[in-house]
């Protein structure tokens, strides 16, 4: 197993409920280390360039409204698998179908306002690692 970073966003709807401590403390709890962090006010314009992958769906406005409608907590998690390790922690995208124990069941609202978000695979990882942050901000 190798160790990895993976990006971890923690969304609107959990910000705007006080969620951080209690989002960040799963992730420690699972052995991901948090070696960066901050808190932002995304644009629509950064919001849709995050998520440009998403452009011909049918809720990518209404998705990048959301991420735009209050500050997120932008982060860099690490450790071994971190980035499947962060999906199990995650849970499922829509909290309906998510396990007991993960952050979507115990906080996501909905499929769109659903607490966290996460990069699915190493090169996305790294892209959206470095969307948000320079190498600089990142101390492991
Ligand atoms: S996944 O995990 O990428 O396969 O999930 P997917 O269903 O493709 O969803 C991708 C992101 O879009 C968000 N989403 C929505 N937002 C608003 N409204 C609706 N209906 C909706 N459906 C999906 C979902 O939360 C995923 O966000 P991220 O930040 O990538 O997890």
């Amino acid at each position: 197993m190798a160790t990895e970073r993976t990006l971890s966003i923690i969304k609107p709807d959990a910000t705007r409920r006080n969620l951080t401590g209690k989002i960040n403390a799963k992730f420690e709890e699972a052995g991901l280390r948090i070696v960066a962090q901050k808190r932002i006010q995304l644009t629509m314009d950064q919001a849709g360039k995050f998520y440009e992958v998403h452009k011909d769906r049918p809720f990518y406005g209404e998705l990048c409204e959301f991420m735009a409608s209050a500050p997120v907590v932008v982060q860099v998690l690490e450790g071994e698998s971190a980035i499947a390790k962060n999906r199990e922690v995650m849970g499922a995208t829509n909290p309906a179908d998510a396990a007991d124990g993960t952050i979507r069941k115990d906080f996501a609202l909905s499929v769109g306002e659903n607490s966290v978000h996460g990069s699915d695979a190493p090169e996305t990882a790294a892209q959206e690692i470095a969307f948000f942050f320079s190498g600089l901000e990142l101390v492991g």
